[in-house]
């Protein structure tokens, strides 16, 4: 991309101030596609959050400056803007590039038709975040069909698995023989080995949410002694806070759950490091600011990386890890992940993973959500 002047001249601070029109709304600044609302001549009126930070410019700067100096060839921008005029369409979608101060960004354009009083509004997305968004939207569907499937799924099993295994015990009250009793006590252990699956599938969707201030350092330190307890000597579990986070509105459990679900893998995948006494685990905090995600904007975010030095993720289950039942370990039910992204999902955070020999991350990124904001 090659570099270009910034789009807009000195403004002329004499001028009179321009002000956002009656009917601009301050809930677009939440969302992620840039808003631009133009008068009668093309002049910007408006811009949301999105907008501004497209351009890098505050809404201050852009106020009754033409819409045409924000792209690279403004004679696609014009026609549209006529057609807007003209009542041609009710909204019209092209590609543009839009001239940012140090660089120039493909974008996708959406004009629509302009409004009784002839102002018009211009939705801009940059292609990254339309195909993100795209990609994003896709994923959400497949995973709230994949939830739904499980949960009905769990559901059928609960049900006969009581009846089973009381008829088990039934049976075993009656036999004389005792080593009839070894295949009653076979079903009665199953049927309890599946009653827990059963209940480890069930669990995100039962948990009622208790939400309150949680301070993210707190969950780290209990996740840390848990973890070492469990996991008795040659590991280390490494500190990297950032003490300066705000807290968080959460459900602290929940939170617990999901941060000790991903730090058990990672102690649980360094076994030959724990062997020599290199294993090491760091859990670092981090803010976060502007963020996009799961389709929403967030200002501030506080981020949680737990990293390990282990052999990383297994190639075979690379890209399913968050997947239910998908296991590379002996004895795993593969659960673990799936809840951990599920309660961090229900923060409206989002959960991502980076692996390879010797390096794997988790990161989990939570918005700071406001009480009212479940
Ligand atoms: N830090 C890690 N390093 C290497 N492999 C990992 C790591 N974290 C997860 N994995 C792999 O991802 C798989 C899925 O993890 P997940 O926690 O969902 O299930 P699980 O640990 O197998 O079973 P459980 O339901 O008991 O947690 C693991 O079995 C393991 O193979
Ligand atoms: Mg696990």
């Amino acid at each position: 991309m090659s570099v270009v002047t910034p789009p807009f001249a000195p403004i002329d601070a004499s001028a009179p101030p321009v002000q956002p029109p009656a009917g601009w709304s301050a809930a677009y600044d939440a969302l992620t596609t840039g808003l631009v609302l133009l008068d009668a001549q093309a002049r910007v009126l408006a811009m949301n959050g999105a907008a501004q930070d497209l351009w890098s410019v505050s809404q201050k700067t852009v106020l009754g400056q033409p819409i045409t100096e924000l792209f690279e060839s403004s004679e696609a921008m014009q026609r549209a803007l006529q057609g807007a005029r003209d009542h041609d369409f009710t909204a019209l979608r092209f590609e543009a590039v839009a001239r940012q101060a140090g660089a120039l960004v493909p974008v996708h354009v959406v004009v629509n038709e302009a409004r009784p009083d002839a102002k018009v509004l211009v939705e801009v997305l940059t292609l990254a975040q339309q195909s993100r968004q795209e990609r994003d939207a896709h994923w959400q569907q497949q995973a709230q069909a994949n939830k739904e499937l499980i949960r009905n799924l769990a559901h059928e099993i609960k049900n006969p698995l009581g009846g089973i295994r009381g008829a088990a015990q039934l049976l075993q009250m009656e036999l004389v023989a005792r080593e009839l009793v070894d295949y009653t006590n076979v079903i009665i252990h199953e049927a309890d080995r599946l009653q827990s699956l059963v209940d480890k599938l069930l669990a995100p969707h039962r948990h009622a949410h208790a939400r309150a201030a949680v301070n993210i350092h707190e969950v780290c330190e209990r996740v840390r002694s848990l973890v070492l307890a469990e996991f008795l000597g040659g590991l280390r579990v490494q500190r990297d806070y950032d003490t300066s986070l705000p807290e968080l509105h959460a459900d602290k459990q929940q939170l617990i759950q999901a941060v000790l679900n991903v730090a058990q893998n990672a102690a649980q995948a360094l076994v030959a490091e724990r062997a020599n006494g290199t294993a090491c685990i760091v859990l670092r905090t981090r803010v976060a600011r502007q963020l996009t995600f799961a389709g929403k904007r967030h200002k501030l975010a506080v981020e949680l990386h737990i990293e390990d030095n282990g052999p990383g993720i297994a190639p075979h289950i690379r890209g399913r890890e968050f997947a239910p039942l998908v296991s590379g370990r002996e004895g795993g039910t593969g659960l673990g992940l799936t809840l951990a992204q599920t309660f961090v999902q229900q923060h409206q955070g989002v959960m991502t993973c980076e692996s390879v020999p010797g390096r794997t991350v988790f990161k989990l990124v939570l918005p700071l959500l406001a009480a009212n904001d479940n």
